[in-house]
């Protein structure tokens, strides 16, 4: 354990999954993947902070949060649900992820924050009201040992959202194929098939709600757009033209007076 500039508490990180460095030559884990790529992930999230806003508002909106509720997110990247709760509920928010260039960024009142493996919570059990997860399950390879944690930190009537990448859609086509062709770590996702809900099943989760949400990504303009998307999946193989032919290719997307919107679709799965 140790505790780092921002008061994060570090739990020792364990390897994740490994994919292959086609520049280097060598295998990395995703949480490498993740300590060397969070910078730009991070940068595409602070130039475009409200991009996303439709997403994490899908997140909150589900979970019917009530005054006082403990809310976990796992993996939490650096942090950016906390400005999609709602302002006038007290909601003590719990963010986890096992890469440190995100704890790095976690700051400000009412969210305690753990750099801890996803297979080793450091929660109590049954001390959370609600788990959100947003496209933070599909580089995990042990993943029925995350959900049986999420299960156990969960009280026994609390409800998880796990929001991802549904197999076989246009985002699987994109990140599996476009992204993985164009960053130098490539990507190779697993994303929610039947397999997936059966782990879910298996940890002692009742599926409530298994829906593909689509919404847009928005942006003020097509050049914020475009670099949001290169920073964000790492394309170091990718210009701004090709991003954006990536884009409108395998997603599709519009601007207008008012910006640029571009279609995302993730699986919203809500269990109890
Ligand atoms: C696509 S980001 C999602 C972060 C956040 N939930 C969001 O929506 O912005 C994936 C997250 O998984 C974390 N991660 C790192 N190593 C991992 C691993 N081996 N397995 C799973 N997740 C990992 C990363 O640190 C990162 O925060």
């Amino acid at each position: 354990m140790a505790l780092l500039s921002n008061g994060v508490v570090s739990s020792v990180a364990h390897p994740g999954a490994i994919a292959f460095d086609r520049i280097n030559m060598m295998f990395v884990t995703y949480d490498e993947i993740f300590d060397e790529r969070g910078e730009s992930y991070h940068r595409a999230m602070e130039l475009c902070p409200d991009a996303r806003r439709r997403e994490f508002r899908l997140a909150v909106d589900s979970l019917a949060l009530k005054n006082g509720a403990v809310l976990c997110d796992i993996p939490a990247g650096g942090g950016y649900l906390i400005d999609y709760l709602p302002p006038t509920l007290d909601i003590w928010l719990i963010a986890i992820d096992p890469s440190e260039v995100f704890a790095r960024q976690w700051h400000g009142v009412r969210i305690e924050s753990h750099l801890a493996s996803l297979q080793d919570l450091p929660i109590a059990d049954a001390a959370c009201d609600a788990v959100v997860s947003i496209a933070g399950l599909h580089h995990i390879d042990d993943r029925p040992s995350v959900l049986r944690e999420i299960r156990r930190i969960l009280r026994p009537d609390g409800r998880l959202c796990i929001l991802e990448v549904a197999a076989g859609s246009p985002v699987d086509a994109f990140l599996n194929g476009f992204v993985d062709a164009h960053s130098s770590m490539g990507h190779r996702g697993r994303f929610v098939d039947d397999s997936f809900r059966a782990d879910l099943q298996t940890a002692g989760f009742r599926i409530e709600c298994d829906e593909l949400c689509r919404y847009t990504w928005d942006f003020s303009s097509e050049d914020d757009m475009a670099e949001f998307v290169r920073l964000l999946f790492g394309l170091d193989k990718a210009g701004r033209d090709d991003v954006l032919a990536g884009i409108s290719r395998l997603l599709g997307y519009e601007c207008g007076g008012d910006g640029c919107r571009m279609n995302w679709a993730l699986q919203a799965l809500i269990a109890t």
